[in-house]
């Protein structure tokens, strides 16, 4: 599995860094955006180092901002393409309820979780379509249910498995192939980043079974790409969590959501 170009989102830390190590080696050009540009730079050392045939071009742009994501999507577009991966990987939650969330990170989750992906996708498919290539949107079991104290996040997941499957069906007489990768709960700064200021992170027991390394996800995430999957739910506990989640009637379901497992925040509303 080769590429011309391959595109990552979200590369600055975490899964997106992992992803961007692995696919390095695949690609003679490799674009990583992120708003921090130190820690783009630092890895496109790294990776120009290890792979001596690559570019890598650091992209800093906040994705919650329309007018840097045009203005991205612009310099994307200018690119010479080929054979083309798009990772849609930058993304962020926010523990608590709802009605005490701050506007901001309302904000910014929509606009980098669901107005990013749909842009990002809608812009380079003429290309993809035209030359092939692979789409990969990150996901989250998440997007299995909705989720109590994490609502919105959980409701802007649901949106990428939704928008993957449906552009999949789209494509599927094309040379361009749609997956969702789902994990389950993964140790990179995400669970800083969506902690609201001085909430203590309380974490639900069930959660902390579902851990998986950010290698194991990064892992079957091409694994199953390569054999050309619709989705990827990494680690078998994940797998079938994802199974369950899914065959559950809603009535039940709503039993469950109701006992609210994962209340963590004040229900005082935050200052937005
Ligand atoms: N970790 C988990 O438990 C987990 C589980 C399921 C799914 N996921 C999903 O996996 C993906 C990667 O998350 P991660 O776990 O690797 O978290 P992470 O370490 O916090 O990385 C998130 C990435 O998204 C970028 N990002 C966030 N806001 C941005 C913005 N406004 N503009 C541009 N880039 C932005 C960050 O870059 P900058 O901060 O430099 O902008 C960072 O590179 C996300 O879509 C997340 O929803 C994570």
């Amino acid at each position: 599995m080769e590429y011309d170009l391959i595109i990552i989102t979200g590369a600055s830390s975490g899964l997106g860094r992992k992803f961007a190590r692995v696919f390095a080696g695949r690609t003679g050009m490799l674009v990583i955006t992120g708003r921090r540009l130190d820690r783009l730079r630092d890895l496109a050392e790294e990776l120009t180092v290890a792979h001596k045939n690559l570019t890598v071009l650091c992209e800093p742009c906040d994705l919650a901002d329309s007018d840097a994501r045009d203005r991205l999507i612009c310099k994307l577009q200018g690119m010479p393409h080929g054979r083309m991966l798009l990772m849609n990987n930058a993304g962020l939650g926010d523990y608590g309820e709802y009605v005490s969330a701050q506007k901001e990170r309302v904000r910014s989750m929509v606009q980098v979780n669901v107005a990013a992906v749909a842009e990002l996708t809608h812009a380079l498919l003429p290309r993809l379509v035209e030359q092939g290539g692979d789409v990969v949107n990150v996901a989250s079991l998440a997007a299995d249910t909705p989720l109590p104290d994490f609502a919105l996040y959980a409701a802007t997941k649901a949106f990428v498995t939704s928008f993957s499957e449906g552009l999949r069906a789209e494509l599927r007489q094309s040379h361009v192939r749609v997956m969702a990768v789902c994990p389950g709960p993964v140790h990179t700064e995400f669970g800083e980043v969506a902690l609201r200021k001085g909430q203590a992170r309380k974490e639900a027991p069930l959660r902390r079974c579902f851990y998986t390394e950010a290698e194991t996800v990064v892992r079957e995430a091409l694994r199953a790409l390569e054999k050309g999957r619709a989705r990827c739910y990494p680690s078998a506990k994940v797998w079938l969590a994802g199974c369950v989640l899914r065959a559950l009637p809603l009535w039940f379901l709503r039993l469950v959501l109701n006992r609210r497992p994962r209340r963590m925040a004040s229900s005082q509303p935050l200052e937005s």
